[in-house]
């Protein structure tokens, strides 16, 4: 146990900006440090570390505390296992004080689950170097494969006897208890045998983010269709297999210096592109790519490229990584080998310089990757054609953020040869099928409401601002002028979120759109539309009447060219045609049509509104000014958004 002198010496090392800086990147922020939160998901930093008050504290997902919470939390330790961490890094000698028999029970089994892994981890190494069988069988494999003597050091690989029980009877001899041996799922136990899993192969250790050895790879030696190629420990309590990588706590350097990070599939991999000066790599060994794992790296970098092999497997699983990642909202890039390498075998192939080239010069986008792949069998082939770009559509569809899907879209466009509206229909149908399939998304980013509004429940603002964000505000200006152009002078029933009566009072389209985006003093931000809102707002404002031929000659040249192709039924067949509906139906559905765009532009206004006055209340908060005005105006903010959802999900299709 741990004495109190020792524990104050601990806790008076420790510098929370050291201790997070093992595992966050931090950038300074005033008297501050800002990085990415890592015990939630999010883009925008709101993790902050105070080096004055020894504490770290995120405002998204309202954690906090010191070093020795941080490392409990984030290593899933007990405090005095979190106390034994920061001794280690901080060179503390522990004095220990005689554990009563209570607290000698407690002995951390995770702990114990270490110290048995890394036991093991030894044995193997041991094996490897300094017995004759591990010399001659295994040690003879690595060279063989091109592993020098450093590169096996570094990574500290092993070699497991062909002998049933090698490693349980050294480690029963130590002293370890057989129930500990097979926890770590180093043992096997059947009827009253104990015998090793890992028997007659080369073994990889696997660690964990701080270093930690936590289970094993073993590769067979020579290929036997009876045996698998690659057995590996079982998930235990220390090893949780969708959140590891292999190779992570070496590569984690070079992952954020370079701000980028290979991923690979197998071990050797891994190992190999170091030995080339490729350290950035990491594997997902053993599982597939895991959302976990994604962000993981999401820790280091946002940007990830994908190296898989060119054979069948190999597309597939680097075709789910993409999805995976892109959905994080990283970036991703594809390197394809030729067909029969994969990283491992090809850097053995090449030296140095050409190796780091061919990884430069053959990363693509997910785009030309997919196109390349795909568009082999589909030349010539309309209907295969159009099931690709739907493929590409939809993958693009899962990135979070509007002006990258944008830049993505524009890509396409031209990679295929077609217009841009095009795919933007195809876009913004998907977008708004997920985005009412999922109403209040439970992952969605949390919202900033844990600094005092209430927040929780179905209707958490923090849940809708991912669906506001599916649609880009320019597209919705576009579809607010092209209704107002095609249907200024309908009339349609005024909104009511409240009840859902069908006969209450018409109004004009275009005095509801004119007067309700005056009210808030909503602008365009694209000046053409903003232009045709301008004539609009004229209109009404000297009482005129609305003809399109006239109305169309008053506008400047160039806006009219973007009035008249708004017009054109070729838009309106981008959205509807696909559909099956024509041109008459979307006249019936003119209400929902009108009130969508509209609310989802106020929603946005309300959404950075929020935004400000959050700022604002975080900045007197801290400055210790109580702001009860600003709670009330928030609340106020939130009921209005909740209106216009509700506005835009009852709003009946007439
Ligand atoms: P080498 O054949 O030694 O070059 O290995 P590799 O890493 O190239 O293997 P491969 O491309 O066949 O597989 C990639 C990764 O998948 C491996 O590193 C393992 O993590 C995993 N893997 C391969 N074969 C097996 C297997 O038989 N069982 C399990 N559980 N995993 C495997
Ligand atoms: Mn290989």
């Amino acid at each position: 146990m741990i004495s109190n002198t020792t524990k104050e010496q601990i806790l008076d090392s420790a510098r929370i900006e050291e201790v997070v800086g093992d595992f966050v990147v931090l950038r300074k922020r005033g008297a501050n440090l800002l990085g990415l939160c890592p015990f939630h998901n999010e883009r925008t930093p709101s993790f902050t570390v105070s080096p004055a008050k020894g504490f770290f504290k995120c405002f998204g997902c309202g954690k906090a505390g010191d070093s020795a919470t941080f490392v409990m939390e984030h290593e899933h330790l007990t405090f005095p296992e979190a106390l034994r961490w920061l001794a280690t890094k901080y060179n503390i000698t522990i004095e220990e004080e005689a554990p009563s028999a209570e607290q000698a029970e407690q002995d951390s089994l995770r702990e114990n689950l270490f110290t048995v892994t890394g036991f093991a981890q030894d044995f193997f190494e041991d094996a490897l170097w300094n017995s004759d069988e591990g010399r001659s069988v295994g040690l003879s494999y690595f060279r063989e494969r091109g592993f020098s003597d450093q590169t096996i050091r570094k990574f500290k690989l092993g070699y497991a006897f062909e002998k049933w029980d090698a490693l349980t009877a050294a480690a029963s001899e130590r002293g370890f208890q057989p129930e500990l041996l097979e926890k770590t799922g180093l043992t096997i136990a059947q009827e009253n045998r104990r015998y090793d899993r890992f028997r007659a192969r080369v073994v990889f250790p696997i660690h964990n983010l701080t270093g930690r050895p936590v289970g094993f790879g073993a590769r067979i030696l020579k290929s036997d269709p009876k045996s698998p190629k690659y057995l590996n420990s079982p998930e235990t309590e220390i090893y949780f297999k969708s959140k590891n990588l292999y190779g992570i706590a070496h590569a984690k350097k070079a992952i954020i210096a370079l701000d980028a990070c290979y991923l690979v599939e197998g071990y050797t991999d891994v190992v190999s592109l170091h030995q080339a000066g490729v350290e950035n790599v990491v594997a997902s060994s053993g599982t597939a790519l895991t959302v976990e794992q994604i962000r993981l790296i999401g820790r280091y970098t946002r940007n990830i490229t994908v190296l898989y092999d060119g054979d069948p497997a190999g597309i597939k699983a680097s075709l789910r990584g993409i999805d995976l990642i892109l959905e994080e909202g990283m970036n991703v890039r594809v390197v394809l080998f030729p067909d029969g390498d994969d990283p491992d075998s090809f850097s053995k192939r090449v030296d140095q310089v050409e190796l780091k080239r061919f990884l430069d010069a053959e990363a693509v986008d997910f785009i030309s990757f997919k196109t390349r792949l795909l568009l082999g069998d589909a030349a010539g082939d309309p209907i295969k054609r159009a099931a690709l770009i739907r493929d590409i559509v939809s993958t693009i569809a899962k990135v979070p953020d509007a002006i990258t899907r944008a830049s993505y879209i524009r890509h396409t466009a031209v990679l295929m040869e077609m217009a841009e509206n095009v795919l933007l229909g195809e876009l913004n149908k998907l977008l708004r099928s997920k985005a009412t399939s999922r109403p209040t998304d439970p992952g969605a980013v949390p919202g900033p409401s844990q600094d005092g509004v209430e927040s929780g429940g179905p209707e958490d603002p923090g849940a809708e601002e991912q669906t506001v964000d599916e649609f880009d505000a320019i597209t919705q200006e576009e579809e607010i002028i092209r209704i107002l152009l095609l249907y200024a002078d309908h009339e349609i029933m005024v909104p009511d979120a409240e009840t859902d009566r069908t006969d209450g009072p018409q109004v004009r389209i275009r005095d509801f759109i004119v007067s309700e985006l005056r009210f808030d003093d909503i602008r365009f931000m694209n000046p053409v539309y903003a232009g045709i809102l301008a004539e609009f707002a004229a209109l009404s404002d000297n009482a005129l009447g609305y003809d399109q031929q006239r109305f169309l000659q008053v506008l400047d040249p160039e806006i009219r060219q973007t009035a008249i192709s708004l017009m054109t039924p070729t838009h309106q067949l981008a959205d509807w045609s696909r559909h099956k509906i024509d041109v008459k139906t979307e006249e019936q559905q003119l209400h929902k049509a009108v009130i969508d765009p509209v609310a989802y532009i106020k929603k946005k206004q309300i959404i950075r509104i929020k935004a400000n006055k959050f700022l604002e209340l975080k900045t007197l908060s801290e400055a210790g000014i109580s702001s009860d005005h600003l709670l009330e105006e928030l609340r106020e903010l939130n009921n209005l958004q909740m209106y216009y959802n509700r506005l835009t999900n009852t709003v009946i299709q007439k």
